[in-house]
Parts: structure tokens; C-alpha cells; sequence
């Protein structure tokens, strides 16, 4: 076996076309044998003899002799990884400088209720509900409550969060979930007068082992525009905010 790079001015090209050269004399052959044998014309045999053909006519003219030559292996490029998670999990838990900044605008140490929580919980907060006792089927009440509920299905949370919010119960209600202001579900959040804030840089999630392949938004029911303002200065730089609104 030969390796080529393929490229005929290299010393490499030439010693292949001297390699060729020995293996027809040692069948014996002429050049016109070997151009019948590899079925290339009989110029090809002599180009590829004296340090030309292109690597496909010279694989070919090794292969009729019984050789085989294969392309050398390219080096490795260095490329820059960035590893990306295809795969939300629900156990993705907020940053801490997301739910401190929010606490922060709302003058709050914890949050009344987060809506979709672990035990224990991951967000400071008085009062949580888990997959056990479902959120999705208990009353959201308080002033301030949480939710960075599970994204598969998120539909069913986006409803919940509307339908509590014009219940009442709730003053207010700030939900962190993938930024996909076209859809009708976040549509549906604005229409009941959600202020949007799209989040400048993608985040990183506790429990996650890559960066998320979506941006996040906030989505606050219920501020006040003091607490919005204070929100959006509270946020460190690096999170900057988009204000749709
Ligand atoms: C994305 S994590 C967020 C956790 C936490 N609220 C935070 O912000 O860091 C969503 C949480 O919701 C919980 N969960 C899943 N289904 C739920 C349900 N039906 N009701 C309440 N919590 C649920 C998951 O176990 C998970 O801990």
C-alpha cells in the first residue's frame, strides 16, 4: 500500500511514478500492456511514469499491477468547539443572578410561590409546588411568583400563567422561558399585558453540561413600571435586555 497526496510536483508523485514503473517491469509488461490491463490509454501510462496523471489515473494503473495507493491522511484541523445542548432536560435550573436580580427589582428576599420547583427548591421562595403535587393543577397566589416551569409542553404553563394572572390571586408573576416571541403562546402572554424582556446572552443553566441551544425571555405580568425599571438595572450587563413591549 502507497499513501499520495495527490500532488505530482512533491518528491512523492515522483517516487510513485518510479514505484509504478518497477511494478510493470516486474510483471514484464510494456506500457502498452499495463494501459490495456488498466484500461487507460497508453499516454496516461506515460505521464503517470514520469511523475504526472492525476491520482485517480495512477490509482488505477497500481491497481492494475496488484498495488493499491490510498490518499494520506489530511492533519487534524484545530477548530474551536462549542458544545451545544440538543436536549432540554426539565431539571435545568435558573442562574442565581437571574432570580437574585429579580428579587432585587422587587425589593424581595423570596419569591411567595415558584410554580414548577424541585425539593428542595432551587430559587428561594416560601412556597413551591413540584411535579408531585403539580403546579398546573393547584391556585397561584402571592405578590411575587416564580416560574421557570418545564419548556416540553410549555403551552399548558403559558395558559396556566394567563389564567391565574386574570384570576387575581397573583399580583405579579415573572416567568423565565425559551424567547420565542412569534409564537401564539407568548403572544397570548403580551396580549394579557406580559412586558417582554429578551434576554442579550444565551444562559447557563444549573444541573446543564453544555450552553442551551435557545435565548431565554422574561416574561413579567403585573410589575409596576419602578419594579421593570429597577429590574432592567438590576441584571448584570452581560444579560442586558431587549424590552419588547
Ligand atoms: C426548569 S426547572 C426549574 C426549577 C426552578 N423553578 C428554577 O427556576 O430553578 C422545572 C422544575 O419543574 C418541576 N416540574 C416538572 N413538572 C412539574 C409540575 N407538573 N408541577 C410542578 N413542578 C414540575 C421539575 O421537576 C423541575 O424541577
Amino acid at each position: 500500500m502507497y499513501r499520495t497526496s495527490h500532488d505530482q510536483s512533491t518528491p512523492i508523485a515522483r517516487s510513485l511514478a518510479a514505484e509504478l514503473r518497477a511494478a510493470r517491469l516486474r510483471k514484464k509488461w510494456t506500457q502498452a500492456q499495463l494501459a490495456k490491463k488498466s484500461r487507460l490509454p497508453i499516454r496516461c501510462i506515460q505521464r503517470c511514469e514520469s511523475g504526472g496523471g492525476s491520482g485517480e489515473k495512477l490509482m488505477a494503473a497500481f491497481a492494475a499491477t496488484g498495488l493499491e495507493i490510498v490518499p494520506a491522511p489530511q492533519p487534524r484541523q484545530h477548530a474551536r468547539t462549542i458544545r451545544y445542548e440538543k436536549v432540554w432536560e426539565p431539571t435545568w435550573s435558573t442562574p442565581h443572578h437571574i432570580t437574585e436580580a429579580v428579587l432585587e427589582a422587587f425589593e424581595r428576599d423570596k419569591f411567595c410561590l415558584d410554580v414548577a420547583s424541585p425539593d428542595p427548591p432551587t430559587v428561594p421562595c416560601e412556597r413551591f409546588f413540584t411535579e408531585e403535587t403539580n403546579g398546573l393543577a393547584q391556585t397561584w397566589q402571592g405578590d411575587l411568583v416564580w416560574g421557570n416551569p418545564p419548556y416540553k409542553p410549555l403551552k399548558p404553563w403559558i395558559n396556566k400563567t394567563v389564567s391565574e394572572y386574570k384570576a387575581g390571586k397573583l399580583r405579579c408573576i415573572v416567568l423565565l422561558i425559551p424567547c420565542k416571541v412569534e409564537t401564539n403562546g407568548q403572544r397570548q402572554l403580551r396580549d394579557a399585558g406580559a412586558i417582554t424582556l429578551v434576554l442579550h446572552t444565551r444562559l447557563k443553566f444549573g444541573g446543564r453540561k453544555g450552553n442551551p441551544e435557545f435565548g431565554s425571555a422574561l416574561y413579567v405580568l403585573g410589575a409596576t413600571d419602578d419594579e421593570i425599571r429597577r429590574l432592567r438595572k438590576s441584571l448584570p450587563p452581560h444579560d442586558q435586555l431587549v424590552n419588547l413591549t
